[in-house]
């Protein structure tokens, strides 16, 4: 029996090692510095990083622009994230088919592309930069810190605050 009691934003990548654990960060930090107090996690659809830290091309990124992605760890997602979670958002559309096919039926609203979500498009996509170079990392950190900032007007508007 899962429990569907949802709260916070679960944010899910393939690797959980450089998009999703960039977007927490942002997230964790902006929200707290605007006040909003919903919590924020992040985990990946593969195995294959369970337990690593953050890519070093991402902490690097991300130290760059002032968030600290040393204490990430990666985890795999698990059905009962769909319970755990208000929203779960993913990076691109691969990871959405992923996680349309794993989610419950009756938890499926609770699905969304990040950036469609936030309202940050275009791109309607985070690009996957593992394969990558260094660039790829830092427009990743662009669009995440662009992502947050809409997905912060996302839940106002829906909480009725306003901006
Ligand atoms: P992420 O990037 O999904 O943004 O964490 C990737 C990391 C690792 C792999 C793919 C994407 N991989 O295939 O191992």
């Amino acid at each position: 029996m899962i429990d569907e009691t949802g709260n916070g934003i679960l944010f899910v990548c393939l690797g959980n090692i450089c998009r999703s654990p960039t977007v927490e960060a942002v997230a964790r930090a902006e929200f707290a510095h605007a006040g909003l107090d919903v919590p924020v996690a992040s985990c990946g659809t593969g195995d294959w990083h369970v337990g690593e830290g953050a890519d070093p091309r991402a902490l690097q990124a991300a130290a760059v622009a002032g968030y600290d992605l040393s204490s990430h760890r990666a985890r795999q997602l698990t059905v009962e994230d769909f319970g755990r979670y208000e929203l779960v958002l993913g990076m691109d559309r691969s990871n959405m088919a992923d996680l349309q096919g794993l989610c419950p039926p009756g938890l499926r609203g609770r699905l969304g592309l990040f950036l469609e979500v936030a309202a940050a498009a275009p791109p309607a996509e985070l690009p996957d930069p593992w394969r990558g170079g260094v660039a790829g990392f830092g427009r990743v950190l662009t669009l995440a810190q662009r992502g947050v900032a809409g997905l912060m007007r996302h839940l106002r508007e829906r909480d009725g605050r306003g901006q």
